[in-house]
């Protein structure tokens, strides 16, 4: 099975439709989102209403915004620029797609009894997993976890990056470039974060996603370029906080 791995759309349409266009021609069997398809930018439905007409299979969690934006969390963790965000999105969404991000699931989730997703971690999907550190106790968690599975996605940091657990301890890479193939080896765990479709935050200011091929066992990173002056024009009009708007120029 091919699954295209999106994570934290955060209402960017102009890079959503951009990694579609990229993966059009692509064999993938379902899509899977780690979380975060609203907050920060200007175009909430479009994005929703493009994620829940696709023509593929699709499984979602929910995000830490999703919660905020659905009423189910206050929101009292967000700064002042994301809870602006947040309450503006809450006020325009349809109907249904309220009730889409009110219904997402909680992660960990397993997928085909094959690989787990998450929004932050697996121990808690409002964690962020940065460091050594943070990914040790995860995968503590993991291998006790049944079913036992080898792979992890996450999203939240917003940052590609791959964190594996080797017998001599954990080796952290943080994805760079725009294309990048990972190989999971036998004997090893992995915590993987596809980057962040709407607000990447590794100074490459292009739209992350990546691809997990569960026969060759590969995970294939890949950047788009996307129009994000448009983007950042619609968040300025909008009357929202222009450092969401700035910020997606930069890739911060
Ligand atoms: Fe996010």
């Amino acid at each position: 099975m091919r699954y295209l791995l999106l994570s934290d759309l955060h209402s960017n349409d102009e890079a959503f439709s951009a990694v579609l266009a990229r993966v059009k021609r692509k064999k993938l069997d379902k899509v899977i989102c780690l979380g975060d398809f609203v907050g920060y930018a200007a175009d909430p439905n479009k994005v929703l209403d493009r994620f829940r007409t696709l023509p593929r299979p699709t499984v979602a969690i929910r995000g830490n915004h999703d919660k905020v934006v659905a009423a189910i969390d206050g929101g009292e963790m967000f700064n002042p620029p994301a809870l602006l965000a947040a309450r503006w999105t809450t006020e325009r969404l349809s109907k249904e797609n309220f009730e889409f991000l009110k219904r997402l699931p909680v992660g960990p989730a397993v997928v085909d009894d094959s690989f787990a997703i998450c929004h932050g971690s697996p121990l808690d999907e409002d964690a962020y997993i940065f460091s050594d550190f943070d990914a040790s106790m995860n995968f503590a968690h993991l291998n006790r976890a049944a079913p036992a599975v080898d792979v992890c996605f996450f999203g939240h940091s917003h940052i590609p990056s791959v964190f594996t657990w080797e017998h001599d301890g954990i080796r952290v890479e943080a994805v760079r470039g725009s294309r990048r193939r990972l190989v999971l080896e036998p004997g090893r765990r992995y915590l993987v974060n596809p980057g962040s479709v709407g607000q990447p935050r590794d100074r490459n200011p292009r739209a992350s996603y990546a691809i997990y091929d569960s026969e060759e066992k590969t995970v294939s990173f890949d950047r788009v370029s996307y129009d994000a002056r448009s983007t950042r024009s619609k968040i300025l009009k909008a009357g929202l906080p222009p450092v969401l708007g700035d910020r997606l120029l930069l890739g911060l």
